[in-house]
């Protein structure tokens, strides 16, 4: 499934000038304050990173820096899941956007406290719920397992950040709400559990370079093509993809597909991981957010990368 590839001294060129356009961008946003702990992240901070499918590997700027997962841990997560059990999980759960913030509460009362998407808040402590294990401790080592089994790295390349853990844990009042009214539609079974392991999974940390190592087997049909090893199937592979697609950047997915055309999923710690099939994947950081919760440097320096290497799969 190897899609032909630009030379790697292109691939270098484009990425220093998507940096440039990215990091130019980083004054016009604002960190994400609502977790405390983000609010303290230079908002100057730019890195991205790409890994290929054939093993190759580029950088730019603070590709190096370790900054927290938090949702694009939700890609991760539901791998595992699925890696799992399956489908289970969206037998209370659907595939369609939500079109309300990814913190939003309304459409889960009204749809019975089943989420729209595994990439909202509320779908991700859902998916969250059923990664094995019972307590949140087994679950979050799972999680790290999965990780590490992706990336080729052992667990310790996916620490926790306990400061960002305990900010989040003390904050996030309407996550427990979400966890809440799908506990009272009996869709999960424990409110603690779920948020807990929810917001330990968000806090681990990793960089955009080992982000973008993380998640090749994305981009190769749910097989790690540096190890060889499979960590989902395709048929599974291709759903987490397309949800990529179709609600991993929020109410901005319109937007960035036109623009980018790459399935994404972004995070309040201001990354973006992008996918693009059979070739490559990218993994920006900027914790400069926009209006709409996503990085503002990341959308713009991988709308330059897409552009100029011709990644578009809408092309
Ligand atoms: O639950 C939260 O609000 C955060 N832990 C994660 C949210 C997030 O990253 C949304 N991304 N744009």
């Amino acid at each position: 499934m190897t899609r032909t590839l630009p030379a790697a001294a292109e691939i270098q060129a484009a990425l220093d000038e998507a940096w440039r356009i990215g990091r130019d961008r980083c004054g016009d946003g604002r960190v994400a304050d609502y977790i405390p702990e983000l609010a303290r992240v230079d908002p100057s901070l730019f890195g991205i990173a790409i890994h290929t499918v054939d093993g190759q590997c580029f950088s730019a700027g603070d590709a190096d820096y370790r900054f927290t997962l938090q949702s694009a841990s939700k890609v991760f997560s539901l791998s595992a899941v699925v890696a799992d059990s399956g489908e289970t999980v969206f037998e209370h759960m659907s595939v369609e956007p939500s079109g309300d913030a990814f913190f939003s509460i309304v459409k889960l009362e009204e749809e019975k406290g089943q989420p729209r998407n595994p990439y909202i808040n509320a779908g991700a402590i859902l998916t969250s719920s059923h990664l094995p294990g019972e307590t949140a401790d087994q679950k979050i080592r799972h999680f790290r397992t999965f990780l590490a089994s992706a990336s080729g790295m052992d667990r310790d390349a996916f620490p926790v950040s306990e400061a960002v853990y305990r900010s989040e844990a003390d904050t996030g009042h309407r996550n427990r709400a979400l966890a809440e009214i799908m506990r009272h539609h009996k869709v999960i079974p424990d409110v603690e559990v779920a948020v807990e392991t929810y917001f330990r999974q968000c806090a681990v940390t990793c960089t955009a370079e080992s982000l973008a190592r993380t998640s090749l087997y994305l981009a190769n049909g749910g097989k790690d093509p540096l190890t060889g090893k499979r960590l989902i199937t395709p048929a599974t592979n291709h759903g987490v993809v397309a949800l990529m697609a179709t609600s991993g950047m929020y109410d901005e997915v319109g937007s960035h597909a036109i623009e980018v055309g790459l399935p994404s999923k972004s995070s309040v710690s201001g990354a973006v991981l992008a996918v693009a099939p059979g070739r490559l994947t990218i993994a920006g950081f900027g914790p400069a957010l926009g209006p709409m919760g996503n990085s503002i440097g990341a959308m713009k320096a991988l709308g330059a990368l897409a552009e100029r290497l011709e990644l578009s799969v809408y092309r």
